[in-house]
């Protein structure tokens, strides 16, 4: 089979006859931003450093003449014919490169739901420009002009052409950010965003188990990238994403998630509830019954995201479990 090289981590990929480059990164994890997949938008563009390629139909104001000179391509339309091509892609360990944040993003809210008793859910639609992140980065929201200062949230679902971006927001006893939300801000009002930020992007290239540990909203992040996944496929390695909530009011999406659990093979979602009774089985803190669920995590790559006790007693449990640090990735809300 053919192989497409990526530089400069050198992690290889195999690409099938037929295939395009984008679509082969992509089944084999490795996002690269891209929006009409025909050759028209240039967003998809790539560099060839060594190879051959049949780059396709693709328009002149995309693929400028000359860019095709300096080894441009479109890779939604590209695809390889010598046994070897070589691609420059992002980073030295293949993590994608970050976009740069913007500030005061003009974005309406089209949906606010209560989605637990002290979480809501925001549905926002840009009315400018469609905000460039990947999954599991943050935004900052807040009215400073108003004495409401910028706050973090994750960003719920994935990257997509209608620049919609969906959050959960716990409100937090003296939050002057999550009270306004809670409390001020209604349908229709225009909202204003920034970022995207953050590094808790994962890492395509590992071929691990994965074990996500959330807390409250800190399941948006793992959502988001649980999501990237499945869009790209599902998962090669298993992943569990394991729930810690209060109460069964404190259940977020459990319908959704037990539906994914049911339809990908190598998903499955759990949940813990630490105060109500769960007739369905895990209970307790997440740091307390992890030795009960595995013996050993050294294989795995874990994914961490809640308060900052939460995380850090995440953290001190999974090396116990032989979780080497490089392999845990955090998120905390302070
Ligand atoms: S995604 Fe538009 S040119 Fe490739």
């Amino acid at each position: 089979m053919k192989k497409i090289i990526l530089k400069p981590s050198g992690k290889e990929i195999e690409i099938e006859e037929g295939q395009t480059i984008l679509s082969a990164l992509e089944v084999s994890g490795y996002a690269l931003p891209n929006n009409c997949r025909a050759g028209a938008c240039g967003e998809c563009k790539a560099k060839i450093c060594s190879g051959e390629i049949d780059q396709g139909f693709v328009l002149d104001m995309a693929l400028p003449q000359s860019e095709r000179a300096e080894g441009m391509a479109l890779t939604c339309m590209a695809k390889v014919q010598s046994d070897v091509v070589e691609i420059e892609y992002a980073t030295e360990n293949a993590l994608p490169k970050l976009f740069p944040p913007v500030e005061n993003l003009r974005y309406m809210l089209t949906e606010k739901i209560n989605v637990t008793p002290s979480i809501v859910k925001l549905r926002m639609r840009t009315l400018g420009s469609v905000m460039k992140f990947w999954p599991g980065q943050h935004i900052t929201l807040g009215d400073e002009s108003a004495g409401i200062p910028n706050r973090p949230y994750s960003i719920v679902n994935t990257p997509n052409l209608d620049g919609e971006i969906i959050l959960y927001i716990t409100k937090k006893d003296g939050g002057k950010t999550s009270t306004w939300i809670h409390e001020k801000v209604k349908i229709g009002d225009m909202l204003k965003v920034n970022g995207p930020y953050g590094t808790f992007i994962g890492d395509p290239s590992i071929e691990r188990p994965v074990l996500c540990l959330a807390a409250g909203s800190g399941l948006a992040p793992i959502q988001s990238l649980a999501t990237a996944a499945m869009l790209r496929g599902g998962f090669k390695q298993p992943a569990t994403i394991l729930f810690s909530a209060r109460t069964n009011e404190d259940l977020i999406d459990l319908g959704h998630y037990k539906f994914l659990d049911a339809k990908f093979r190598n998903f499955s979602f759990k949940y813990t509830l630490t105060k109500d009774q769960n007739e369905d089985g895990l209970q307790g803190r997440i740091p307390e019954i992890l030795p009960s669920l595995y013996n050993d995590l050294s294989e795995f790559s874990v994914y961490i995201a809640g308060s900052p006790d939460f995380v850090d007693n995440c953290v001190g449990a999974v090396k116990k479990l032989g979780t080497p640090e490089e392999f845990i990735n955090t998120e905390s809300y302070v």
